[in-house]
């Protein structure tokens, strides 16, 4: 069945934690942030997620995680071009994640590294930013900066 990345609606919310909980991703926010959340969803059940959380005129990626079960089918990548468009649909200027383990995941997906000062300050003011994630967390941005984030 191919799969697509859709808007979360509020009773995936429940599935939504729990799949995070399974891949040891933090559940803070995500309630407050899930109006920008999108899911994969297989026959039955919730299988991907990810949330773009606004912060002033650029985004945050956080939560993007696959059922370990629905790995290496594409999901992922689906998801993170299902936040790419909801970044141009709501014209965030760039979209920044951070993340400990997957920044090879996500440099194929068109993101570049940056020095963590390089933030926007509300960027920085976001709990991951603050306290989710590690200080030698890798900071990332799409579009890379000589790329175009629109059209
Ligand atoms: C990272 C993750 C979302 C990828 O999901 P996925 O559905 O398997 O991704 P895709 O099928 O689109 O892509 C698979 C490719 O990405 C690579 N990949 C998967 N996870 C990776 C990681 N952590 N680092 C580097 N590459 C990774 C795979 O090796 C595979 O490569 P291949 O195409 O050469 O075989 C998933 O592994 C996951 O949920 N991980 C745990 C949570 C996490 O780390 N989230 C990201 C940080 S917030």
């Amino acid at each position: 069945m191919p799969f697509s990345a859709e808007p979360a609606q509020a009773h995936d919310i429940g599935p939504a934690r729990e799949l995070l909980h399974r891949v040891e991703l933090p559940e803070e926010g995500v309630v407050d942030h899930f109006g920008n959340y999108l899911v994969v969803r297989d026959a039955s059940r919730l299988v991907g997620l990810c949330g773009v959380e606004v912060c002033g005129d650029d985004g945050l990626l956080r939560s993007v995680a696959v059922d370990p079960d629905y790995r290496g089918e594409g999901i992922g990548g689906l998801l993170v071009a299902g936040a790419q468009g909801l970044a141009r649909k709501l014209k965030l200027e760039g979209l920044y994640l951070l993340t400990t383990t997957a920044a090879d995941f996500f440099r194929r997906h068109g993101f570049e590294d940056l020095p963590r000062d390089k933030a926007p300050e509300a960027v920085r003011q976001s709990w991951e930013f603050r306290a989710g994630c590690p200080s030698s967390s890798t900071l990332m941005r799409w579009p890379a900066r000589s790329q175009p984030a629109r059209g």
